[in-house]
């Protein structure tokens, strides 16, 4: 069973001044209990459209979206998620300690479970010095670090986390990478949005790309950061029209650049083959390369193809 699975979900926003808005288009994605995942795209993309719906905060339009099986329509789906909203709220005259309370209360935590919550919950999360302050007057890292604690009240076997990073510092976003990791150790499934490459490339198992409302690229990590080749480019001097004609032929791209022919191989069996042929015709052969595309290479092209179509 998946953690997360949703099938052609689909949230058209209603609106009679400016028409109707499409946030989210056929999206279909399938979380593995254990993973961390990572929803990635630049803003308004719709990826806290889809963590709302799956929340239960926003009502789907079209498709079906569940979580351990059970629809998101049905409250008993977020028995087990814990949720860290983009802009986490809070009650600015309570403490830190009293935030947690509030939370165990509406969790339906018993008072020995409360005083569990917040004995591991302000030590994980670094609490403690500031238990008995109140909220109002605290920086965004702190607040992110009692948000991050609230959502795990209750221990809960998902956390669904709405760009968990954005605003902090390299230290907080650290803590924040560090807090993940420590979830998916004690066996939780994290399914967190970001719109920004790094935060997700260290941490995430898998990753997928949403872009004006659309699946743009699901993946592995290792597959989307280029650790697997995307092909292989071999480069030659010295060939001659005869020998070059069939080798082009077998490329899936070739070019000329200052006296070199260039050619990109799909597969790195037909790139031996061309670099054999090169030898044997006499001319040199510079180099044969595997080509990586990194997700940053990837995530711009792709923002700037989505954008460019828009604009024509
Ligand atoms: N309540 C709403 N009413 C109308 N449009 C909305 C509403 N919420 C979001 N949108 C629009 O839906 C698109 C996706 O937004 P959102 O899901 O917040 O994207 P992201 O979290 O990826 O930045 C945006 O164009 C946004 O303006
Ligand atoms: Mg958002």
């Amino acid at each position: 069973m998946h953690a997360i699975a949703t099938r052609g979900l689909t949230k058209v926003y209603k609106n009679l001044t400016k028409g109707n808005k499409r946030s989210l288009d056929e999206l279909s994605i399938h979380i593995r209990e254990g993973e961390v995942f990572g929803f990635l795209g630049h803003n308004g993309a719709g990826k806290t459209t889809t963590i709302k719906i799956l929340c239960g905060l926003v009502r789907q339009s079209a498709g079906e979206a569940s979580l351990f099986g059970i629809d998101v329509r049905d409250p008993a789906s977020r028995a087990k998620l814990g949720y860290l909203p983009e802009q986490p709220y809070f009650y600015e005259y309570l403490t830190p300690r009293e935030t947690i309370e509030f939370y165990g209360r509406l969790r339906g935590r018993t008072p020995q479970q409360r005083a569990e919550d917040w004995e591991r919950l302000s030590l994980l999360l670094d609490l403690r010095d500031i238990a008995e302050q109140r909220i109002k007057g605290f920086s965004k890292g702190m607040r992110q670090r009692i948000g991050f604690a609230v959502a795990l009240v209750g221990d809960p076997p998902l956390l669904i986390l709405d760009e968990p990073m954005s605003g902090l510092d390299p230290v907080g976003r650290r803590s924040i990478r560090q807090l993940i990791l420590r979830c998916r150790d004690e066996g939780k499934t994290l399914f967190f949005s970001s719109h920004v490459l790094g935060d997700v490339e260290q941490i995430c198992d898998r990753v997928s790309i949403l872009s004006r409302g659309k699946l743009v690229r699901e993946g592995r990590i290792g597959q989307l950061l280029g650790e697997e080749p995307h092909g292989v480019e071999v480069v030659a001097t010295g060939l001659n029209e005869v020998s070059r004609a069939p080798i082009a032929a077998a490329a899936r791209e070739h070019r000329t650049h200052e006296g070199q022919d260039v050619f990109v191989f799909d597969e790195a069996a037909a790139a031996q083959e061309a670099a054999r042929a090169i030898l044997d015709s006499g001319a040199a052969l510079e180099s044969v390369t595997p080509l990586k595309q990194s997700l940053e290479e990837f995530f711009m092209k792709e923002h700037g193809a989505t954008a460019a179509g828009a604009g024509a």
